[in-house]
């Protein structure tokens, strides 16, 4: 598949089918995390792959109700919880270089990205999930202090299309030169 038809077409998918994710499949969307840049490759990135039943459904009472992945923790054969180790990411020497301090959000973040594209590219859906109750999520999971949950997602074949949500037009967010001019 063509990077830009990977990036334009993956869509969120909240609905599954129950067929299992091959092992060779899951190898091949860790590589993509594996792969991925990271602040002075430190690669802080750490996943957690829930296909016990029990864990999904535990995991799940972190999730608010009004979330609209909630019913994909069921679904879905397999859910990869992204963990990033704390610390380690925009530091030198113990000591925070920017005033943006720990940058294991941006580097778990383009993980996410990885695998959800490489996911996509390999007919398998997913969807990021933030909302949720992360210290409860740690505590299920057994997560320990130096480590911190970010973000979820269920994966697994799809059983429906994504919707396309709407994008902005990229004139509503290119400046020329200097914040708020146009070219
Ligand atoms: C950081 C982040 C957190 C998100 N959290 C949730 C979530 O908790 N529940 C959910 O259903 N979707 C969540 N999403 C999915 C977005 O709603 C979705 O990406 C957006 O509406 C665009 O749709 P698309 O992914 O199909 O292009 C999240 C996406 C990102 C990037």
């Amino acid at each position: 598949m063509d990077l830009m038809e990977a990036i334009k077409g993956r869509r969120s998918i909240r609905k599954y089918k129950p067929d299992p994710v091959p092992e060779e499949v899951f190898h091949t969307l860790m590589n993509s995390v594996r792969w991925s840049p990271s602040w002075a490759n430190t690669q802080c990135w750490e996943v957690v792959a829930i296909k016990d039943p029990n864990v999904k459904s535990e995991l799940a009472t972190a999730l608010p109700k009004g979330n609209p992945a909630l019913s994909s923790m069921a679904s879905a054969p397999l859910v990869l919880v992204l963990c990033g180790k704390k610390g380690i990411s925009g530091f030198y020497k113990g000591q925070a270089v920017t005033v943006k301090g720990d940058w294991l959000m941006f580097d778990t973040g383009i993980a996410m990205q990885s695998l959800c594209l490489a996911a996509h590219s390999l007919g398998l859906g997913t969807v990021v999930v933030g909302m949720f109750d992360h210290k409860k999520a740690e505590k299920i999971l057994g997560v320990p202090e130096n480590i911190e949950v970010v973000a979820l997602t269920p994966l697994g074949y799809p059983a429906t299309e994504g919707s396309t949500p709407r994008r902005k037009e990229i004139s509503e967010f290119v400046f020329s030169n200097h914040y708020g001019k146009k070219g």
